[in-house]
């Protein structure tokens, strides 16, 4: 079949029997066997989000993008590859190696970051597999320029930090490649999470400074001696969904570890937990900073007497709060 003919089987609505039908297993497969460039695979594959209802958001927000990505990783070419590599002839191997790639996403819901074992948060790529969440965190906009603004003083003065709920490391890698002579605590109760964690840690080189610790929040590390082991900044991107939204999401999402995403009946668990247990460890000029995503409301009806902040985000969602140490005084002392 040459390239133009498959480009027409697979953007016309008769290739299965209709564009409402999900395409089988052994369809995908015998259709796989035609596809003879990239450019066909990629007018397939976005095809096939569509008939299968692909979940999307956790690398990628729109189907084209994420198999673009799929078949430049799994053929090894460059992301800035020029599009006249989407016309060139692949050889068998290739064609099985995207047919089986694909054959996951589409007939497992595979997460695309799953099947290629890496995330990217900005211009860093981490490591990744079923033990963590897939990085995508509002903390990328703020953890530069806007946080140190946030904190007050220069990046080269921050001295301890901490991520608590660490998954896959990345945001501790963030802050310590941003704040350059900071000691940065990862905390997660997941062992697995900070297996993978420690992957990125040692490829990003920077076990001298990112220390990990397997902990329910700060319950197993001990209280600071001093002012000086006090953390200038807390931050976290906790577990926040309701357990009734875990239960009803797209299989994809289903993939990734419960334990990153559920936050208790109601969503706050985590965060009421770390609230109550920052204010023994923040230095009296610390912030604290929690990723909450639809919690605001509740945020808000629950920790009026701590004053958060909403710190504004690019789309508009602004669920980024900020509590100052000094408004922690409020809440009971605990661990
Ligand atoms: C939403 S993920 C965030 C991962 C990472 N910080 C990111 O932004 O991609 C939440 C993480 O919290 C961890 N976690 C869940 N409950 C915890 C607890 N009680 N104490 C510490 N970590 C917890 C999970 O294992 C998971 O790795």
């Amino acid at each position: 079949m040459n390239s133009s003919a498959a480009a027409k089987n697979v953007a016309g609505a008769d290739l299965f029997g209709g564009a409402a039908l999900k395409p089988s297993a052994q369809a995908f497969a015998r259709e796989a066997q035609r596809l003879a460039t990239p450019g066909e695979w990629l007018r397939f594959a976005e095809k096939c989000y569509e008939q299968h209802r692909l979940a999307l958001g956790q690398i990628a927000t729109n189907a084209h993008d994420e198999a673009l990505y799929l078949i430049l990783h799994t053929l090894g070419l460059p992301m800035e590859s020029d599009e006249r590599v989407l016309t060139r002839r692949l050889c068998a191997e290739e064609r099985a190696a995207l047919a089986e790639v694909f054959r996951r996403r589409i007939f497992e819901h595979m997460p695309a970051a799953y099947l290629t074992r890496e995330a990217w948060l900005g211009e860093q790529r981490f490591y990744v597999d079923e033990r963590v969440l897939i990085p995508r965190s509002y903390f990328l906009e703020l953890i530069g320029p806007p946080l140190a603004e946030l904190l007050g003083r220069p990046r080269e003065a921050q001295r301890r930090v901490v991520d608590v709920c660490t998954g896959s490391g990345c945001l501790a890698i963030l802050l310590a490649q941003y704040f350059p002579n900071a000691r940065v605590d990862g905390i997660d109760l997941s062992a697995d999470a900070l297996d993978v964690a420690r992957i990125n840690v040692r490829e990003h080189g920077l076990e001298a400074r990112v220390a990990l610790h397997e902990s329910d929040v700060f319950d197993a590390l001990p209280l600071p001696k001093s002012a000086s082991e006090k953390y200038d900044l807390i931050l976290s991107n906790p577990p926040y969904e309701p357990s009734a939204h875990c239960d009803a999401l797209p299989v994809e999402f289903t993939r990734e570890p419960r334990l990153a995403l559920d936050g208790g009946g109601d969503g706050l668990d985590i965060i009421r937990k770390l609230l109550a247990q920052a204010r023994a460890r923040l230095a009296p000029d610390g912030i604290v900073l929690i990723e909450v995503g639809g919690l605001q409301e509740a945020m808000e009806r629950e920790f009026a007497a701590l004053r958060p902040q909403w710190l504004p985000t690019e789309d508009g969602s602004d669920c980024v709060c900020l509590i100052a140490a000094q408004h922690l005084e409020g809440l009971c002392p605990a661990g």
